[in-house]
């Protein structure tokens, strides 16, 4: 294992003496009679390894700027403690950029994404000095243009573009190939350019970004990525006499999910990323530009793991077992989104051998809430902790009230010490929003 992503567990676990499941130095069993289940656990250990991971990979190039991606996990504690590993943040709402702005995070190292900004999700970003905004298309162009001039700013952009490469991942997860929902299509830079040069001077536009998809095992995409964007901007430069100096590549590197994922370490990511861009700057003689980067998944996925108590247990004659946990899609959706593949341990009696074949079924009243099907566990009995590895990412950011289930809380675990770091969600939290119009109080 040369990184922390082609990890299937975070970094600390092992079995202690009581024969349970011990993370950051603390038992699972235990944490979960303090603070209940379902409930997301971080590995502080973990996750600061792959920062620093990615540091080393990359500090081979001078001017990096790593952005983790808000959208894999987006809470003021792991924002601040990536913030203090080095780190600038890719968000994509009003919600993930007040995160962060409440997390104490230096606004300038804030990129904002997304292919349907708001005016008041653009004007927030620009009232909270976010240092760039990837324009998306054309309407937001306008619209951003608008809301900087009347704020009487220039605004430091990006142009999103859609490459059109076609990795090999989940369609969903899919960004960069040119039927896409996201970006300029690499026909439209032109007249996108002009807009900015000519009409909309309010807006200052800096360098490209494409982002090619998700969980992605391919190297070679990085390489060609980068070709693109960096002939791009020679290509504007000749045109326009227009200096870019930043691209942004997006994120997108795979986790090991289960055994039979393999996933490129950061460091032969890095190296193809810097070897093929330094070979583009020669090539199409361009100044070296600043280079942004912005994991999610690859950054905070290994590090969290979901603990689940047993609950009731289902043998269909002649068919499948099924194993009831207390959570289930709206806790974890990626199972019934993408048909993802988890792997999990039993946290409790960690000495008994694998004997079963069961499948993990979630709580949530549909048929597809199949958390994990197959897998070969000991003898599961109403009470077992079950340990779901790799959860950190898209998990709690993608949870749901789905069934008007409370969301889990989050712990942080470190050298034997346990802090909550998301409340669990209580009834009246479920109720907090709701309204009942006084013509229905009689
Ligand atoms: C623009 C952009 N950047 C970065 C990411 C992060 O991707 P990942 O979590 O796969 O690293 C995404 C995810 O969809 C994205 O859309």
């Amino acid at each position: 294992m040369d990184s922390t992503n082609q990890s299937l567990k975070p970094l600390t676990v092992k079995v202690n003496e009581a024969g349970n499941l011990e993370i950051g130095g603390c038992d699972m069993v235990k944490l979960v009679e303090k603070y209940g289940t379902p409930l997301y656990v971080i590995d502080e250990t973990t996750l600061k390894t792959v920062c620093s991971d990615y540091k080393k990979a990359f500090k081979m190039y001078p001017k990096v700027n790593m952005m983790f991606a808000s959208k894999a996990l987006c809470t003021m504690a792991t924002s601040k403690l990536l913030f203090d590993e080095g780190f600038g943040f890719d968000v994509v709402s009003a919600g993930e950029i007040y995160t962060v702005y409440k997390a104490g995070v230096d606004m300038a190292k804030v990129l904002f994404n997304g292919n349907n900004k708001s005016f008041d999700e653009l004007t927030l970003a620009i009232e909270l000095g976010v240092g760039r905004i990837s324009v998306d298309n054309f309407f937001e162009l306008s619209l951003l243009n608008e809301i900087a001039k009347s704020n009487n700013k220039v605004v430091d952009i990006l142009l999103r573009i859609t490459p059109g490469i076609e990795c090999h991942t989940h369609e969903y997860i899919q960004t960069g190939h040119l039927d896409s929902k996201f970006g300029f299509d690499l026909t439209q830079i032109d007249e996108a350019v002009e807009l900015i040069l000519n009409e909309y001077t309010n807006l200052k536009l800096h360098g490209l970004h494409a982002h090619i998809g998700s969980q992605i095992f391919e190297t070679s995409v990085y390489g060609d990525e980068i070709e693109i964007l960096v002939k791009e901007i020679a290509r504007l430069d000749e045109k326009f006499g227009l200096k870019l100096d930043e691209i942004n590549i997006g994120g997108g590197l795979g986790v090991k999910y289960t055994e039979a994922d393999c996933p490129p370490s950061v460091h032969t990511v890095a190296r193809i990323v810097i070897n093929r861009l330094n070979e583009c700057i020669k090539k199409y003689d361009i100044q070296p530009p600043a280079l942004f980067i912005e994991p999610g998944r690859s950054i905070i996925s290994t590090a969290g793991v979901t603990l689940y108590t047993v609950g009731s247990s289902k043998q269909v004659p002649k068919g499948k077992k099924y194993v009831a946990i207390d959570g289930g899609m709206a806790d974890n959706p990626r199972p019934s989104m993408y048909q993802a593949k988890y792997f999990a341990e039993i946290a409790n009696k960690k000495d008994n051998l694998s004997s079963n074949i069961v499948t993990i079924a979630g709580r949530f009243c549909e048929s597809g809430d199949i958390l994990i099907k197959d897998i070969k566990l000991p003898e599961l009995e109403e009470g077992d902790i079950l340990c779901v590895y790799n959860t950190g990412a898209y998990n709690y950011s993608m949870a749901s009230n789905y069934n008007r289930v409370q969301k889990p809380a989050m712990v942080l675990v470190n050298n034997s010490q346990s802090d909550m770091i998301v409340k669990r969600e209580d009834l009246d939290d479920l109720i907090s929003h709701d309204v009942i119009p006084d013509r229905l109080k009689k």
